[in-house]
């Protein structure tokens, strides 16, 4: 060995690791889902979710409260209506549980990013994404319907459009109606390459949105797929995406770097219910320890190339690096 080449020499003592130290995360880059449900009075442990909450929209200014003491400022928010029809007509009522949880926060809290997931899945009473023909999603009749629902959730607050359906065109179809009605400054955070992924299981039990029948696998990606992922993502650029995602997260690094080197725009992952769930559960089976496998998921992600991180673990992570714990 060449005595005089030793990469142990930067890893000496803390603050020298912290010299060099190639990935830091910042709480900005945080984003915290919430679930909203149309109910009064309500916030209830969500048994999929261990330390997540549902809340009536009267009360989820709680969470925003606790979260902004935390360190946490932006949202991504979820609905669960009282009724669901076929084709998810809640979604874009403009008195709906989603329109109503974003524009309660709105009120007192102007300066909070607040994101709306736009997907019809909580809506409908078969739980697709979209319109079924048949049993197959029909793509053009599920636009308009997208498009409607982004619309009230720009009118109701919300700073950044979620399209989660991966219906094809769905960034165009919002961004023109956005454009069409005076929303020109609201912006798409595009579920670009959503894959169909075993990993939404808990999150689905939380959002009431299992599909009654079949898979998404006929509109969400297929897991072997990379180069896939990447034209999903020229085109949602193309159709005027100002960010852009992947989701989920830990087992799509791979695809998480390659989409940070194919685009300039902002990159979101999205470290899904599946994944939070699996740390949590080997946490209480005393198979790993919670706070340091949290810490290090979520550096991988980031060192993978996101810029933005959507996790349940959002609070603990901002009081983990204003500690300095991940440097
Ligand atoms: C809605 C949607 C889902 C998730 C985010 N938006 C569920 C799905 O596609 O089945 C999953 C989030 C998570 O698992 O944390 N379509």
């Amino acid at each position: 060995m060449n005595e005089s080449i030793c990469p142990r020499r930067l890893r000496s003592f803390s603050a020298l690791r912290g010299l060099v130290r190639e990935t830091r995360v910042s709480p900005q880059s945080l984003v915290y889902p919430l679930f909203v449900v149309e109910e009064q009075n309500v916030r209830r442990e969500i048994p999929s979710l261990p330390g997540q909450f549902h809340y009536s929209p009267d009360r989820v200014c709680e969470a925003v409260e606790e979260s902004l003491a935390h360190g946490v400022n932006k949202f991504l928010l979820f609905g669960l209506p009282a009724h669901k029809d076929e084709t998810g007509s809640g979604a874009w009522n403009p008195q709906g549980v989603v329109q109503q949880g974003l524009w309660a926060i709105r009120q007192r809290y102007p300066q909070v990013v607040l994101i709306g997931d736009v997907c019809l899945c909580e809506y409908t009473s078969h739980g697709h994404c979209g319109i079924l023909e048949g049993e197959v999603l029909d793509n053009d009749k599920t636009l308009p319907l997208l498009a409607k629902t982004a619309l009230s959730q720009a009118q109701a607050g919300a700073d950044l459009i979620a399209p989660s359906a991966m219906a094809d065109g769905q960034v165009r179809a919002i961004r023109s109606a956005l454009d069409r009605e005076g929303f020109a400054q609201t912006g798409i955070l595009s579920y670009s390459a959503k894959y169909a992924s075993a990993f939404y299981g808990p999150f689905r039990d939380a959002a009431g949105s299992a599909p009654s029948f079949g898979d998404r696998k006929s509109y969400q990606m297929d897991p072997h797929n990379l180069r896939e992922a990447l034209r999903e993502c020229a085109l949602d650029e193309a159709e005027g995406a100002d960010c852009l995602m992947v989701k989920p997260a830990l087992s799509y690094l791979d695809v998480i770097a390659k989409v940070r080197q194919s685009t300039h725009l902002p990159l979101a992952a999205y470290s899904v219910s599946g994944e939070y769930a699996m740390i949590k559960a080997a946490a209480r089976a005393g198979l790993i320890d919670e706070y340091p496998a949290m810490c290090e998921a979520t550096v991988s992600i980031f060192r993978a190339g996101a810029d933005i991180l959507i996790t349940y673990y959002a609070r603990e992570l901002a009081k983990a690096i204003v500690k300095g714990d991940m440097g």
